[in-house]
């Protein structure tokens, strides 16, 4: 008997077996016996690649629906997210006494993540050392990477407007940072791992200058300073703390430039910002953790 006559005459016992009222053939324990069997002859080979776009055709095999429940033991082992190699020691004691100059020269040659080997400049920081505002953007573009100094392009245009036009602070005032140092290939957004090699810097740089308000830009900062994943939306407008210090976060200066109606939002939180930088109100804090 071939194996196509084998087949029909399987089906046949099959179908009489569910007529007569049976709805469980145990297949014992070899499953794939019978899946060989009612595999048309002119199967392609197992390890065929399938075309993407065309959905499988709907299986009709003579395998019972009881002996198909036990596919998950043959599913493919779940991905394990690789770990990466551990990154290099920090350049710094984080419980030394330091200045932000020390911080930046320890750190400048920092290869600790995969953006290190790719950038031209690191992009530390720029302004008073001193300062009672921090603004923490999420990092460096093309511009920044070119020439060393956060938010010096278009995005940098629009911030610079609005710490001198709304907070009326000038702009050497206030200390301006990125949660990571380094450029991401094609401005993507940062990388777990690369904000993990990257955030010990952020943590001293703002335990060095502590200043008496931050204001986080855009899902990036917002979310890293408060610890949390409540969306931007969600935090904009609030102020929240970071290590005690109030945290009032709004959108991005580059996220306003392709969303322009939402100026009038980022307006009415930097005028928080203002009336606490300015001490004319405390910062009411709504975001506890
Ligand atoms: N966007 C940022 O978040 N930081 C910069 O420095 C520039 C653009």
């Amino acid at each position: 008997m071939n194996r196509a006559q084998l087949a029909r005459e399987l089906l046949g016992h099959l179908r009489s077996q569910k007529a007569a009222g049976i709805s469980y053939v145990s297949l014992g324990a070899r499953p794939e016996a019978v899946a060989e069997v009612a595999r048309p002859a002119t199967a392609p080979p197992a390890r065929a690649p399938e075309p993407e776009a065309t959905p499988a055709p709907e299986q009709h095999t003579l395998i019972p629906e009881a002996a198909r429940v036990s596919a998950p033991t043959l599913a493919p082992m779940a991905k394990r997210r690789d770990p990466g190699p551990e990154p290099s020691p920090l350049p710094f004691d984080p419980d030394a006494e330091m200045t932000l100059d020390g911080l930046q020269a320890a750190v400048d040659g920092c290869l600790r993540c995969k953006l290190g080997p790719g950038r031209t400049n690191l992009v530390f920081g720029v302004g008073n050392p001193a300062a009672n505002l921090v603004i923490v953007g999420e990092a460096p573009g093309a511009n920044e990477d070119a020439e060393g100094i956060p938010f010096v392009g278009r995005a940098g245009q629009m911030l610079t407007k609005m710490i001198e036009n709304v907070i009326e602070v000038p702009r050497q005032e206030v200390y301006i940072c990125n949660i990571l140092k380094c450029r991401p290939p094609g401005n993507r957004n940062p990388e777990p791992d690369e904000i993990d090699c990257c955030e010990p810097y952020l943590h001293k740089q703002l335990a060095i200058i502590r200043p008496r308000l931050i204001l986080a830009l855009g899902k990036f900062a917002a979310q890293w300073l408060l610890q949390t994943k409540t969306p931007i939306g969600r935090l904009r407008g609030k102020f929240g703390r970071y290590q005690g210090i109030p945290c009032l976060s709004t959108y991005h200066p580059a996220y306003l430039l392709r969303n322009p109606r939402d100026k009038k939002l980022v307006l009415e939180d930097l005028l928080k910002a203002k009336a606490v930088y300015h001490g004319e109100t405390e910062a009411e804090i709504e975001l506890f953790r």
